[in-house]
């Protein structure tokens, strides 16, 4: 069984000598910030922040507390849903931000190749392809302050998803530091090599209990000559995978984004954030925004349109109009914080069930639970929504999330369960999903996981508390 220890003076004065005065703090007005998770539902301790500025210092603080049986937390820009990067309430572990570590280092256009360190945040990692007329097209509404690092680490999805996978189609090549210090050097980014195990895949989704991701390579795909963005007003969710089929029968892999919004989720993105227009001259019951690459998407949707599967259409008619359209999708979540404290249920299905999936549980929970309110939006198209509940509006909210929160999750992890889904489609499972991973995986994935955790890290210092349900 590991043992976790608490940092000896010794330790800390170690890591101090070796990381220089900004490579560690314990100055709680310092810290502060990292030890709460961007949704403010966890709040941590922990004995100091380091924040190493290389490969090599982060393999001296991971060799310093492994000798010593110390626990470490990984964080990147600190954007988890799950409080994946907070650390536990104890305060016997050490903060790692990888932060400082945010140089790109290398694109190679030939290779279609770009390495970033793992504190590189999503947006420069977009402009550092664009500036060598390429595109790494993972994205999401956190691309401003998610790192590489932690997108590895959760296997981020996005928007894109549809076209281009997440995270694990994207990585070519990894740099880790493992839980004894060592360094993993798989950087170099072959397209083929069948040499046994793959540590990278094992690495991306890992959530920082096998190690610390250091730095990325990273696949580049052309530049988009012109991206078309649509926003439709449709009657049902089952008519949002309708369409996404009769556009990719018109215009193919030209389709990279169709996400599902609600009326109510709209609603809320009007009310709570500033300068938001409505997309539709008339509010519709759902919403896709489609997004296309050099494509007649007009022309599809036109089809669309005359066959009956879209009741309205507005197609952005400048960059400036096809931003407006992103961020009213991509300001939801922001949104549902300022309309308070929800359940949040990252979830998929086989994408053809989804658009029953949306309605039939919806349904269901509403009527066990008088007074929620579903709000399931996202990427249809990946079998992924964000099936959020909002507990009944007023006084007693906070008390109904308290007692209610666990079965009302439960209720939903069972059908996702029961239609062969997955109760974390890109979020990961941070600490706010271990019981419910414990209680609806099967035991024989998790007995498997809890052996390469113990093969790898044997002393349980990576992010403990994440991820696993350790017996
Ligand atoms: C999204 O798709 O907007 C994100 O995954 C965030 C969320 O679930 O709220
Ligand atoms: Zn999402």
């Amino acid at each position: 069984m590991a043992v976790i220890n608490l940092p000896s003076a010794a330790l800390l004065g170690a890591l101090a000598d070796r990381l220089g005065p900004r490579g560690l703090t314990r100055d709680p007005v310092e810290m502060a910030p990292w030890l709460t998770d961007w949704r403010g539902r966890y709040h941590g301790r922990a004995a100091a922040l380091v924040s190493p500025a290389s490969t090599d210092e982060v393999r001296a603080v991971v060799s310093l507390c492994a000798a010593q049986g110390v626990a470490i937390v990984p964080q990147g820009g600190n954007t988890s849903m799950v409080g994946g990067a907070t650390p536990g309430a104890d305060g016997d572990a050490i903060l790692l931000s990888l932060r400082r570590m945010d140089r790109i280092r290398s694109v190679s256009p030939d290779d279609d190749i770009l390495v970033a360190e793992a504190g590189a945040i999503l947006a420069h990692v977009h402009e550092a392809a664009a500036a060598a007329g390429r595109r790494f097209p993972l994205t999401l509404g956190a691309k401003g302050s998610a790192t590489v690092g932690g997108l590895v680490s959760t296997n981020a999805g996005g928007t894109q998803v549809l076209r281009f996978g997440p995270m694990r189609a994207l990585v070519a090549g990894l740099e880790a530091v493992l839980p004894d210090g060592s360094l993993y050097q798989g950087l170099s980014a072959l397209r083929k090599d069948n040499r046994g195990y793959d540590l990278k895949q094992l690495l991306i989704g890992a959530e920082g209990t096998l190690g610390v991701v250091t730095a990325a390579s990273l696949r580049l795909f052309p530049a988009v000559g012109a991206r078309a963005v649509a926003w439709c007003g449709i009657a049902t969710p089952g008519r949002a995978l309708a369409l996404l089929r009769f556009l990719e029968a018109r215009i193919g892999q030209a389709v990279e984004s169709l996400e599902l919004v609600p009326r109510v989720a709209l609603d809320l993105v009007l009310a709570h954030v500033p300068g938001t227009r409505p997309p539709l001259a008339a509010p519709a019951a759902w919403n896709v925004l489609v997004e296309a690459a050099d494509a007649d998407l007009e022309g599809a949707l036109g089809a669309a349109l005359e066959a009956g599967l879209v009741d309205d259409a507005a197609l952005a008619a400048s960059e400036a109009q096809a931003a407006a359209f992103w961020r009213l999708r991509d300001s939801i979540s922001e949104a549902e914080r300022h309309a308070g404290p929800a359940l949040k249920h990252d979830i998929s299905v086989p994408v053809a069930a989804m658009p029953a999936f949306v309605e039939e549980a919806a349904a269901a929970l509403e009527a066990r639970h008088p007074g929620a309110r579903v709000i399931a939006f996202g990427h249809l198209g990946d079998g992924n929504v964000h099936f959020n509940v909002q507990p009944p509006p007023g006084p007693g909210a906070a008390a109904w999330l308290e007692q209610r929160g666990e079965a009302v999750s439960g209720f939903v992890y069972d059908l996702v369960t029961a239609q062969g889904g997955s109760i974390s489609a890109e979020h990961g499972i941070g600490q706010m999903k271990v019981a419910a991973l414990a209680r609806t995986a099967p035991a024989p994935h998790l007995e498997a996981q809890r052996r390469i955790k113990r093969a790898l890290d044997p002393a349980g210092i990576m992010n403990p508390g994440k991820l696993l349900p350790l017996t």
